[in-house]
């Protein structure tokens, strides 16, 4: 990117801008992002303008021309992006001069950077928010077809780490189904604050010019235009609300992938990650590492940097456009790529993942079946806070003497408490799955619910996508 001296906006100052200052102040490094919406928002207002007649239709014409050379430029990359113009509003403006002349000038009519910005963003924002909607729900398709395959899986499911009882493999899967679920929610809720029009609102009071509002956000495909010009041009709640949705999205991916890490391992061997997403170590030929998964983990920590960091740039904001709002940029942009790619990668990763149900299944210990047995003597009459008193004492005599819960016999049993009979011996991991048929329980009908839920959901998905 050349640097210049560059007179436009300068007409009053008798000196040059400082060149560190010059750096300082471009955000066209970045913000070049922003054209393909940028020029969609100028087509829709020099359109409304010459409805309006406020300019001919001779001049729409000409700058609706130089607008589409404008984006055929850049998109064949042929277009200079130059850092003296600060922005892509004033680089592509600047190219429109030299392109039509002085009817460029007529553009900017009706409209300040404030406005324009805010309009570019918000497209910017509704475009990511739908991408990253799709991913979800793509995502979620995938975790419906694992827990559909794998209904017979049984593993030790936890609290605090430690086994704690016996669920599907396929409910522990679908939990991840319902945080998806809920983040297209939010997403979705967001949605409905991005889409709102700001332009029209000027540098911040409004305008002199009979403008059309609405036919400009019905252009953009916007569901309102906002109501208060002051707002319209300093609130960056939506891009807010977008960074704290991530956030969420990026700390479930992260517990996801802290999952596929610990299971990894020799010690657990509950999976095996696909060759392609996994790495090998400089040193250690035997590892493999699931190393896309860490750094999915890794990665939620900018991202809730970006959020943290856009808080603060709004907490002390006078109203209404200050120049610190440029800093909602670049933490955004890294948002929405941040949030593509781990989502593309983590579900590349889930899909490539073999299942050793053999090791899940020998991984749990017999005691994982102590609240089973409390509960066969809640079913005999006892209270369940002595139920749990009497299994107390059963472990504690089975882990003194170095046995399995299953290796006890009846007369040891009995030994604790009269109601133990011989049934007690036939508790198992299967039957203490399928015992847990409460509603959103880890029962195979159950589980096989929630699946047929989830296909319903996502069947709505595909035909809003069609
Ligand atoms: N690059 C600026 C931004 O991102 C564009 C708006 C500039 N407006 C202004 N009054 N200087 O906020």
């Amino acid at each position: 990117m050349g640097v210049k001296k560059e007179a436009r906006l300068r007409g009053r100052f008798k000196e040059d801008i400082n060149e560190a200052a010059q750096h300082y102040l471009a955000s066209i490094p970045y913000d070049y992002r922003l054209y393909k919406y940028d020029i969609e928002g100028s087509l829709a207002h020099a359109e409304m303008l010459a409805r309006q007649k406020i300019i001919t239709k001779g001049d729409y014409a000409k700058i609706r021309d130089g607008l589409h050379s404008i984006r055929r430029e850049i998109e064949s990359g042929r277009f200079q992006f130059k850092l003296e113009l600060e922005d892509i509003h004033m680089n592509i403006e600047s190219r429109l001069f030299e392109l039509i002349g002085d009817t460029a000038g007529k553009l900017h009519t009706a409209r300040s950077r404030n406005d324009q910005v805010a309009l570019d963003m918000r497209l910017f924002t509704r475009q990511a928010t739908e991408d990253v909607i799709g991913a979800l729900q793509k995502f979620n398709s995938l975790l419906v077809n694992i827990a559909e395959k794998n209904l017979k899986v049984i593993m030790p499911g936890y609290t605090h780490l430690q086994q704690a009882q016996p669920v599907l493999f396929s409910h522990h899967v679908m939990a991840y189904f319902q945080m998806f679920s809920r983040d297209i929610q939010r997403f979705e809720s967001c949605l409905s604050r991005i889409n709102i029009m700001p332009l029209g609102s000027g540098a911040l009071a409004g305008l002199p010019y009979p403008v059309d509002r609405e036919f400009v956000a019905g252009k953009l495909g916007f569901d309102d235009v906002c109501a208060n010009s002051i707002d319209a041009v300093s609130d960056r709640d939506f891009i807010i609300e977008f960074e704290s949705a991530a956030s969420i999205t990026m700390m479930h991916l992260s517990r996801m992938a802290e999952e596929i890490v610990i299971w990894s391992t020799a010690e657990f061997g509950f999976i095996e990650v696909g060759d392609a997403y996994a790495t090998s170590s400089s040193i250690m030929p035997q590892k493999k590492n699931a190393d896309a998964a860490e750094l999915a983990r890794g990665k939620t920590g900018r991202v809730y940097g970006h959020l943290t960091a856009m808080l603060t740039v709004m907490k002390g904001l006078p109203l209404a456009y200050n120049r610190d709002l440029q800093e909602d940029k670049e933490g955004l942009f890294d948002t929405v790529d941040t949030l593509a790619s781990s989502l593309e990668v983590m579900k590349g990763l889930v899909a490539s993942i073999r299942i050793n149900a053999a090791r899940m299944k020998y991984s749990m210990q017999s005691y994982i079946l102590a609240t089973d047995i409390a509960d066969y003597l809640v079913n005999k009459g006892l209270s369940f806070r002595e139920a749990h008193n009497v299994v107390s004492r059963v472990v504690s005599y089975a882990v003194d003497n170095n046995r399995d819960l299953n290796e006890l016999d009846i007369r040891e049993y009995k030994g604790f408490s009269k109601l133990f009979e011989k049934d007690v011996l036939t508790i198992s991991l299967h039957k203490s799955v399928e015992a847990r048929s409460s509603q959103g329980g880890t029962a195979t009908a159950q589980v096989k619910k929630s699946i047929e839920r989830a296909r319903d959901a996502i069947r709505g998905y595909e035909k809003e996508q069609s």
